[in-house]
């Protein structure tokens, strides 16, 4: 079976899509931290130009392990959430050799076994086919003070709301692989619900499904 969570910065699609794997025993694959892998790697080397780009990452190992993605044999972990990978990975993940490269990848990994993954594109372009599509949401102020608690640097909030409005433009207005609610997906709207109650709610459509 395939889930394909998508949504906005902040709506908890990680989070989500982590605890139900754990509860129903499938693998997670979270593309964003894909994205911020090879963001790490090609904005410390400076690489920028799609062509160079191209050279770089072709044969690059890539492969997720619990606490992040392990990219050319290194360990990626904090490294992939700071400010700059932030603003760098709009950058990276609006390019057709970025994003072709990972979509091959990615349907690799969900290749043949039970899967949840989340992202922006999951349900409209990774795996159009997915039993199971949901789109979480929530209003932006929300978003930014689910990130800014999980932060623990209260003061930051006016930084990270601003980010979060960025990154929600960049990304849904993007040529490639926008984000965007698939057609048959079902909107969750995350505001003023508990995160238990979305868990409860996403596991008894996946039930029906089943
Ligand atoms: O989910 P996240 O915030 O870790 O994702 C980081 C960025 O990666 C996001 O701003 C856009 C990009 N991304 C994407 O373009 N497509 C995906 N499927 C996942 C992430």
């Amino acid at each position: 079976m395939q889930i394909a969570i998508d949504g906005p910065a902040g709506s908890g699609k990680t989070s989500i899509a982590k605890a139900l794997a754990e509860k129903l025993g499938f693998i997670h694959l979270d593309t964003g931290a894909m994205f911020r892998a090879l963001s790490v790697i090609l904005s410390e080397e400076g690489v920028r130009d799609e062509k160079c780009i191209e050279e770089r990452i072709r044969g690059l190992e890539l492969r997720m392990i619990p606490q992040g993605v392990e990219i050319e044999g290194r360990e990626l972990t904090d490294e992939l959430r700071t400010e700059e990978i932030d603003r760098e990975v709009s950058y990276y993940s609006q390019l057709r050799t970025v994003r072709d490269w990972l979509l091959f990848k990615q349907r690799q990994m969900a290749d043949q076994q039970d899967v949840i993954m989340d992202g922006r594109d999951i349900a409209t372009v990774v795996l159009p086919r997915a039993e199971v599509k949901i789109f979480l949401d929530a209003s932006e102020d929300v978003r930014a003070m689910r990130r800014t608690l999980q932060s623990g640097r209260l003061d930051d909030y006016p930084e990270i709301l601003a980010d979060i409005q960025r990154r929600d433009q960049v990304d849904s207005q993007r040529e490639i692989a926008p984000l965007k609610v698939a057609e048959d997906a079902m909107l969750i709207d995350t505001t003023e619900m508990s995160f238990d109650e979305v868990l409860e709610t996403i596991l008894r459509l996946v039930e029906e499904k089943r």
